[in-house]
């Protein structure tokens, strides 16, 4: 059967990550999670007392970050540095503060792409970010812009954070959720914006059921197309 490569990009804790994993789940397709790796170097760089606005620095750092990706007993990917489990660090609010920064070094950009680039050679891959439609795969047959009003993905991310033992408050990530966007949109390489081929679904007030079945015909259309 015909494979496709499915884009979705759009803001901060938009749900892009569960919605592509189930997605790809539904479609036999490889699951890529391009933010995973934006914050692996984050943490690394943060880990090593690495300066962030100091490019050649980063630059040579950059040469020892090794990401690479395991799948779970559910199928999911799990993000290693340099062969260490880091999936649960590379999700903190520490993380989570500076990793815009770092993801607007072009640097850091050019070697993530080409990782991304990689995973996604042979098609058949679901990939979420910000410059995945724009950037990553221009030409994929499927492109998704998603957004969600900014109250409710803070309140859907302070979900996730208790749920892992975290305790953060509503207006510390829903500022955090802005700044990153903020910082997201505007940064000179690869801002994140909707392609002007993607499809624009605000899952505000979509179950998640809704959603992924939503994006699963729109590919399966493409797929029989
Ligand atoms: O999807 P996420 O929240 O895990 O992504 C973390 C950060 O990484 C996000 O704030 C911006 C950056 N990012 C990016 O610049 N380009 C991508 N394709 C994916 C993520």
């Amino acid at each position: 059967m015909k494979k496709i490569t499915i884009a979705i990009d759009g803001y901060s804790a938009c749900g892009k990550s569960t919605t592509a994993r189930a997605v790809a789940k539904r479609l036999g397709y490889v699951y890529g999670d391009s933010g995973a790796m934006y914050r692996t170097v984050t943490y690394y760089l943060l880990q090593q007392g690495v300066s962030l606005t100091d490019t050649a620095e980063v630059s040579r750092a950059l040469g020892d970050v090794g990401i690479t990706f395991k799948k779970d007993a559910q199928g999911n990917p799990l993000t290693y540095l340099n062969g260490r489990l880091v999936e649960e660090e590379i999700r903190s609010m520490q993380v989570s503060e500076h990793v815009s920064a770092v993801a607007a070094i072009p640097v850091v950009r050019r070697a993530m792409v080409k990782l991304q680039h990689q995973l996604g050679e042979h098609k058949g891959i679901v990939m979420d970010g910000r410059d995945i439609g724009t950037v990553v795969f221009p030409e994929a047959e499927l492109k998704i812009f998603m957004t969600a009003r900014p109250e409710i993905r803070a309140q859907r991310r302070l979900k996730e954070l208790a749920a892992k033992g975290i305790n953060a408050s509503l207006e510390k990530v829903l500022a955090n959720l802005e700044e990153r966007d903020r910082k997201d949109t505007t940064r000179a390489d690869s801002p994140l914006k909707k392609a002007a081929d993607a499809i624009e679904l605000d899952n505000s007030f979509l179950t998640f059921a809704e959603q992924v079945d939503k994006i699963v015909k729109l590919a399966e259309a493409k797929i029989n197309a």
